[in-house]
């Protein structure tokens, strides 16, 4: 029940208000903080997983908002009580816990999501039947600082949205990597820089900040013909594509379109997806394979900061 267990609980809750799930508890060792958010939105506290499913067997599904590193042991207990999660962006601090939270899930036979909150973007689903063969990305993603318990790099905590929704729009390996990164107030990276060249030949340049002045939340690429612009914050896609009309020597004609988009909050519609796949048995959008493939992109990313900040003779 730290910041963004708290969001998840005000869903379930007004998904609750709706009919189509009750809202068992919340957890947290720090239980001032699960009381708190249990008498905001009337349902129990409780001080550990442990506690929670001893008392209510009857748990089905639950989300997992603790610190990223503890995502596996969490996740985990879950599982093996039968209970299906969706697990929070990163899915894991390390590929072998992604592994291991892929293994568990397949033994216990548990249906598990990963938080990649802007697959639920209402901008990036209109975007999804415009794709055709992206060449170029360019992504900003840049916050303001705020004094909060940063237990990743800026990597791990915001570019990762970006790296997971390029690696969904391109389906293409990963070729090369060039990457600079510095810690300026949290004393991990809080600002970076990204290329990543894909096998098809697409590029896409990546910047991700939580040390910025403004917040800017966008996504633009190219493919043969067309530059497509879509705004996370705004949720609205720009799609300009261009014509030659019938004369090839005649001047290209631009034509604007915006897809229409009906708003709705990411994590409402992520959590609705995760309880419809936990209901209906079938994969969820966002599995733990595409969770750990954007964790391992993210995590050659750092290690190539490393590198970077070695030969220039800076600390990453
Ligand atoms: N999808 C997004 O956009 C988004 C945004 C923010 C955070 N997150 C992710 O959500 C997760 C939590 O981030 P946060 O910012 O809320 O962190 P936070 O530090 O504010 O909260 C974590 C909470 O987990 C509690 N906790 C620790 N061990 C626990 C345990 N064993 N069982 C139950 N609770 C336990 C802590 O006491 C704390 O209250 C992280 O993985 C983070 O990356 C995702």
């Amino acid at each position: 029940m730290g910041a963004f267990g708290r969001n998840h609980a005000r869903v379930y809750h007004s998904l609750q208000q709706a009919g189509s799930v009750r809202l068992v508890g919340v957890v947290d060792p720090d239980t001032s903080r699960a009381d708190s958010v249990a008498h905001e939105f009337g349902c129990k506290a409780f001080g550990s997983v442990f506690q929670m499913l001893t008392t209510h067997s009857e748990v089905q599904a639950a989300s997992v908002a603790v610190p990223t590193v503890l995502h596996l042991e969490v996740a985990r207990s879950l599982m093996e009580a039968g209970v299906d999660v969706l697990i929070e962006k990163p899915l894991a601090a390390s590929l072998a816990e992604a592994d291991e939270l892929v293994r568990v899930a397949a033994e216990h036979k548990r249906i598990a999501q990963v938080g990649h909150l802007e697959r639920f973007n209402p901008a990036v689903r209109a975007t999804l039947p415009v794709i055709r063969k992206p060449m170029f990305f360019e992504v900003h993603r840049l916050s303001v600082f705020t004094p909060r318990a940063l237990d990743v790099d800026v990597v791990l905590d915001l570019m990762i949205h970006d790296l997971d929704i390029v690696l969904t729009f391109v389906q293409s390996q990963v070729k090369e990597i060039r990457a600079v990164g510095l810690p300026i107030l949290s004393g991990k990276v809080d600002i970076a820089n990204v290329r990543v060249e894909f096998e098809s030949g697409c590029v896409a340049n990546f910047t991700a900040s939580r040390v910025s002045t403004e917040r800017v939340r966008k996504l633009r690429f190219f493919q043969e013909g067309q530059y497509i612009s879509i705004d996370y914050g705004r949720q609205d896609v720009l799609v300009f594509s261009v014509g030659r009309g019938e004369q090839p020597s005649a001047n290209p004609q631009i034509q604007v379109g915006k897809p229409s988009i009906v708003a709705e909050e990411p994590l409402l519609a992520e959590i609705k997806a995760f309880l419809e796949a936990v209901g209906s048995r079938t994969d969820p959008v966002v599995s733990l394979e595409d969770g750990r493939k954007a964790l391992a992109l993210a995590l050659e990313i750092l290690a190539e900061i490393v590198r970077h900040a070695g030969r220039i003779g800076v600390t990453a």
